[in-house]
C-alpha cells in the first residue's frame, strides 16, 4: 500500500516537473503595449486563437476576430471583453472555405477600419472535404484562404508599417511535400480519405504555410512589413474534433496529459507578433519562442515561388 502511494506520488511529482519544464515551454517575454493598433486574428473564437486574442486585447489592441460562426465568435468576443476589460474586441464574418467570403471580409474591413498592424493567420482545420470553390478543404482553409486574405490586406499593412503577418504552421510541415500535378489536376494537396492520407494532407497544408512565409518575406523586402511562420507546440485544443471517434478516444488521454494548454500554446504566436528586434528574421520559422531551422523543403526558393503562382490562380488573384 505504502509502495503504491510512493510510486503514485513520485509519478505525480515527475509529471508536474515535466509539465512545467518541458511541456509548457517558453513564454513570450515582450512587454509591448498595443494601444491604437489593430489586429486581425483568424479563428480567434477558440483554441490558441482565442488565448492569443485575449493577450493582445489585454495589451490594448483593437482585436478583430475573423471567424466563420457568428454564434461561436460572439461568445468569444464577450469572454475576451470581460476578461481583458477591453471593449475594442469585435467579430467580423470570415469563412476561409469560401473565396467569396474572404473577398467580402477584406472589402468590409478596408472600408470600415483605418489601420492594420498585425495579421495573424491562425485558423486551421484537420478535416477532409471540399471548400465552396471545389478546393481540397485543408488546402483551401489552411493555405489558400489565408493567401488571398493576406494579399488583399497587404497595401493596408504597408501603409501602417512597421507591421507583421504571423502564419501558424506546424512541425507537421516536416512530413509534407507539394505535388504540383495533384494541385493542378485535383485542386488538392492529395487524394485519399484514410487516416494516413488525412495526416499527410494536413502536413502538406502546413508546409504551404511555411513556404508562403518564405516567399512573402522576399516580396516584402524594402517595405516595413515582416512575416513569420511558426509551430505553436502540441496543444490540447479542438483541432482534432473531426477525426474519427476511435482516433479521438486514443489521443484524448495523451493530449490531456502531455499537450500544452491553450495559454502556453499561444506563446510562440505572441513572440512572432510582438518581440522587438526580430525583423531581420522575416520569413523564418519559429518554435518555442525562438527561431528554428525549418526543413529544407520549406525554404526551397523554386518550390515557394511555384506555390505562390499556383496559389494566385487557385485563389482567383490572377
Ligand atoms: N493543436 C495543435 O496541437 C497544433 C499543432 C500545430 C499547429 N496547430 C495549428 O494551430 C492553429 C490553431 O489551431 P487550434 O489547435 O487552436 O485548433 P482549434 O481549437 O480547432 O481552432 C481552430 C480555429 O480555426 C477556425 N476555423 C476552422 N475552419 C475555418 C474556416 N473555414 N473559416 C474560418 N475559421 C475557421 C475554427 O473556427 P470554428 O470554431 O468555427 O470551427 C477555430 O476558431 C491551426 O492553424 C493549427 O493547424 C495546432
Ligand atoms: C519604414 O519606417 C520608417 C520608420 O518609421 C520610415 O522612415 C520609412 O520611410 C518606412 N519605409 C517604407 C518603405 O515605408
Ligand atoms: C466537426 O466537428 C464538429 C464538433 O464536433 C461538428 O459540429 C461538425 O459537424 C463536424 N463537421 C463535420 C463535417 O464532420
Amino acid at each position: 500500500m505504502s509502495t503504491l502511494l510512493f510510486v503514485t506520488g513520485l509519478a505525480v511529482g515527475v509529471y508536474f516537473v515535466l509539465y512545467h519544464t518541458v511541456i509548457k515551454g517558453a513564454k513570450c517575454k515582450s512587454n509591448a503595449k498595443l494601444h491604437g493598433k489593430t489586429v486581425i486574428i483568424t479563428g480567434g473564437n477558440t483554441g490558441i486563437g482565442k488565448t492569443t486574442a485575449l493577450d493582445l486585447a489585454r495589451r490594448g489592441a483593437r482585436v478583430i476576430l475573423a471567424c466563420r460562426s457568428k454564434q461561436r465568435a460572439e461568445a468569444a468576443v464577450n469572454d475576451i471583453r470581460r476578461e481583458s476589460g477591453n471593449n475594442e474586441v469585435v467579430y467580423m464574418q470570415l469563412d476561409l472555405a469560401s473565396l467569396k467570403s474572404v473577398c467580402s471580409f477584406a472589402e468590409t474591413f478596408l472600408k470600415t477600419e483605418p489601420r492594420l498592424d498585425l495579421l495573424i493567420n491562425n485558423a486551421g482545420l484537420y478535416m477532409q472535404g471540399k471548400t465552396e470553390d471545389g478546393l481540397g478543404m485543408m488546402l483551401g482553409v489552411n493555405h489558400i484562404g489565408h493567401f488571398l486574405l493576406t494579399n488583399l490586406l497587404l497595401d493596408r499593412l504597408k501603409e501602417c508599417g512597421p507591421s507583421r503577418v504571423v502564419i501558424v504552421s506546424s512541425v507537421a510541415h516536416r512530413f509534407g511535400s507539394i505535388d504540383f500535378n495533384c494541385l493542378n489536376f485535383n485542386k488538392a494537396l492529395g487524394v485519399g480519405e484514410s487516416f494516413m492520407d488525412t495526416m499527410k494532407i494536413y502536413s502538406h497544408s502546413k508546409l504551404c504555410n511555411a513556404l508562403f512565409a518564405h516567399e512573402l518575406a522576399k516580396r516584402l523586402q524594402g517595405t516595413n512589413v515582416t512575416c513569420y511562420s511558426l509551430h505553436p507546440g502540441a496543444i490540447n485544443s479542438e483541432l482534432a474534433r473531426n477525426a474519427s471517434s476511435l482516433v479521438l478516444a486514443l489521443i484524448k488521454p495523451i493530449t490531456m496529459l502531455f499537450f500544452k494548454d491553450v495559454e502556453a500554446g499561444a506563446q510562440t504566436t505572441l513572440h512572432c507578433a510582438l518581440q522587438e528586434g526580430i525583423e531581420p528574421l522575416s520569413g523564418r520559422y519559429f518554435s518555442n519562442c525562438a527561431v528554428q531551422e525549418v526543413s529544407a523543403k520549406a525554404r526551397d526558393d523554386a518550390v515557394a515561388k511555384k506555390l505562390w503562382e499556383v496559389s494566385e490562380t487557385l485563389s482567383g488573384l490572377s
